[in-house]
């Protein structure tokens, strides 16, 4: 067998690919711990289609004294850490590719850690493998880890897996442990949907049934993994299925061009087919297929290419140029499986921005339906996902975006899930389908409008949105404020925490989960009040930022004051008005603000009343002024 190792530099990798072009492509994912003799796998898988170098042999036998060798006297695992070490720089997830190829195929390999806390990490590596191998410890049979990855493998869509049994001499090479595994994980996996499951009993460390057929499991009837992972047939690939083409940016260098660039994400295009616009549905037709090295005929999925069209049509980055009778979904709710991957949970109301492809729009969790036990398959309700945690939600996005479910479609079907703050990743999730509940819904138009209502007034609708911890003094401020309003003839109302929380809110705790949705329910009903006429001092801790930007944003065009009483701590506790902080203090009252629970101070409020120095008069005044100045 003559095989070759890839180099190790990105560009390297690609014209190493691009040399293998007649070899099909294999990406496959190792699922399992360095107990279980990973690492061992993939360094014997290299080593036994001869794609070590012979230097790199030297420095591996110098290496692998005093520790667990095989019968060459080589610690393959030291050659899979040191690759991985290298390959690791300069990316944030721990995902570990390599690539080698045989007579027959080419292959990538992602590896992740097997470690507890990696789910995350897997989910970006399997997001593309064609088949999973996953490890098991002859010795140890199926593990909650095993179970765990079968279901990330499942939930990303991998079609095929392989069952490495693997340390099989450490079991004498017994059929019926071997037996034993391969019926319980085919039992466990009855519902996860794999096209494919194949075990293979292994020895890594002494090479049974990795190149060829091992002597000692004569009773083995299957291929040796090699074999199996050359002859596997893969699915449909990208080009074959619908064009779709999310346009990064519209080209526009002068007057006489005009092209939508982007990658091809599934499906091919040539000149002259017809494509419709995702969004509008508006046909069109391919004029030009045009790259840095000139113009082309026809473009493959993976392929970066600006199109030109035969007419003016409406279409801006986001926008997604599909295949006419073949379009993708179109809608503004979904349900999708979520991981999620930040320390910070997610919670149903809570607003983040949603990337798919090209397209970022504001999207709120609408409904956390279940959390699914990543160990046990099994399902329950729940407030929040945590880190590593994955659940059953649905997801309402601003404006509609295109999209296909992500069995059909990894490209259009799988996104994220980002922070509006601080732009971090918070989740990933793959959707299951659209729900088309509220296409339709727009809003209706009335002829008494805000305007007419204002004018009939005489005033200015306003949103005065107070911040601050408890006992800080909103609420003090907000009723000077509105005594002073209603003085001069002014239609004002005071939405206060205390209040609200006796009727519509009276469902809410002061869990975090409990708290986000409290302040979208008095967004929402501010901005009614606001959009009656009202001038509407809303009265809440409304400790996260993430809220009080929402709150923002549901105002609208409505003006919106956000009024940061910056009360310290110490002060509020001093006054304790209604012997709550002594009380949470003694753990009394759990998730109290300021005490075991955050309070997030604005870092751009409008106005910034300083409750320890200035009097709740002074305080009034102030705000008075820059109402009135708005
Ligand atoms: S918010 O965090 O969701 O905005 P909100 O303003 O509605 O809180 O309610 C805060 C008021 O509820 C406080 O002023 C206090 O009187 C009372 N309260 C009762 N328990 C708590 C708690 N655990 N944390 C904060 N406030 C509490």
């Amino acid at each position: 067998m003559t095989a070759q190792i890839a180099p190790a530099a990105e560009t390297d990798i690609a014209q190493w690919l691009e040399e293998q072009t007649d070899k099909s492509l294999l990406r496959f994912l190792t699922c399992g711990s360095v107990d279980d003799g990973k690492s061992t796998l993939i360094g014997r898988l290299l080593y036994d289609s001869q794609l070590i170098l012979d230097d790199q042999l030297a420095s591996l036998q110098s290496d692998s004294r005093n520790r667990n060798v095989g019968e060459e006297g080589i610690d393959f695992s030291l050659l899979v850490d040191g690759l991985v070490a290298e390959r690791e720089q300069g990316i944030t997830i721990d995902v570990a590719y390599r690539f080698f190829s045989t007579d027959k195929r080419k292959f990538i390999v992602a590896d992740t850690p097997g470690h507890e806390q990696y789910t995350r990490n897997m989910a970006t590596g399997a997001s593309n493998a064609d088949v999973a191998l996953l490890l098991i410890d002859a010795r140890k049979g199926i593990l909650t880890q095993t179970r765990r990855h079968s279901f990330i493998l499942s939930l990303l869509g991998v079609k095929h897996v392989v069952l490495v049994v693997n340390k099989i001499d450490l079991v004498d090479y017994d059929r019926e442990t071997f037996a034993a595994i391969d019926q319980g994980f085919r039992a466990f996996s009855a519902d996860l949907g794999f096209e494919s499951i194949v075990s293979i009993p292994v020895s890594a460390l002494r090479g049974d049934n990795i190149v060829t057929r091992s002597e000692r499991t004569p009773w083995f009837e299957g291929q040796p993994l090699l074999g199996y992972l050359e002859t596997l047939e893969v699915g449909q690939q990208a080009q074959d299925r619908p064009f779709r083409f999310p346009v990064q940016w519209v080209n526009r260098p002068n007057l006489d061009f005009r092209g939508f660039s982007g990658t091809v994400a599934s499906g091919t295009v040539k000149l002259g087919d017809d494509v419709l616009v995702a969004s509008s549905r508006k046909p069109a037709r391919v004029d030009r297929i045009v790259t840095m090295d000139g113009d082309r005929a026809e473009a493959l999925a993976g392929e970066a290419v600006t199109l030109v069209l035969d007419r003016e049509v409406d279409i801006s980055r986001g926008d997604v140029l599909a295949q006419p009778g073949r379009v993708p979904d179109y809608s503004n709710q979904f349900q999708a499986q979520l991981v999620w991957m930040a320390d910070e949970p997610a919670y149903p109301g809570r607003s983040y921005l949603l990337k798919l492809g090209s397209q970022l729009v504001p999207a709120t969790l609408t409904d956390l339906k279940h959390r699914t036990n990543v160990n046990t398959l099994e399902r329950s309700a729940a407030k929040n996902l945590a880190l590593n945690e994955v659940g059953t939600v649905t997801l309402a996005t601003d404006k509609p975006i295109a999209f296909d479910a992500y069995g059909e479609n990894e490209t259009m079907g799988g996104f994220i899930l980002i922070d509006r703050i601080n732009n971090l990743t918070l989740g990933a999730g793959t959707i299951s389908f659209g729900l088309r509940r509220a296409q339709n819904l727009s809003y209706q138009q009335f002829d008494v409008n805000r305007e007419v209502r204002a004018r009939l007034k005489g005033q200015t609708p306003q949103i005065v949105w107070f911040t601050g911890l408890s006992g800080s003094g909103k609420s003090t401020v907000a009723n000077l404020v509105e005594k002073r309003l209603t003085a001069e003839g002014r239609h004002a109302y005071i939405l206060d925490g205390d209040n609200v929380r006796h009727g519509l809110n009276k469902d809410l705790g002061f869990t975090d989960a409990a708290r986000v949705e409290n302040i979208r329910r008095v967004a929402e009903v501010a901005r009614l009040m606001a959009d009656a006429g009202l001038i509407v001092l809303v009265s809440f801790i409304s400790p996260f930022m993430n809220e009080r930007r929402i709150a923002r944003e549901i105002a609208g065009d409505i003006d919106f004051i956000e009024a940061y009483v910056n009360t310290p701590l110490d002060v509020c506790e001093a006054r304790d008005p209604k012997g709550f902080y002594a009380r949470a203090r003694a753990g009394d009252i759990k998730n109290f603000t300021g005490i075991s629970s955050p309070f997030e101070a604005p870092e751009q409020a409008d106005i910034i009343l300083e409750g320890a120095t200035e009097s709740p008069e002074a305080m009034a005044e102030v705000l008075y002024r820059k109402m009135v100045e708005r």
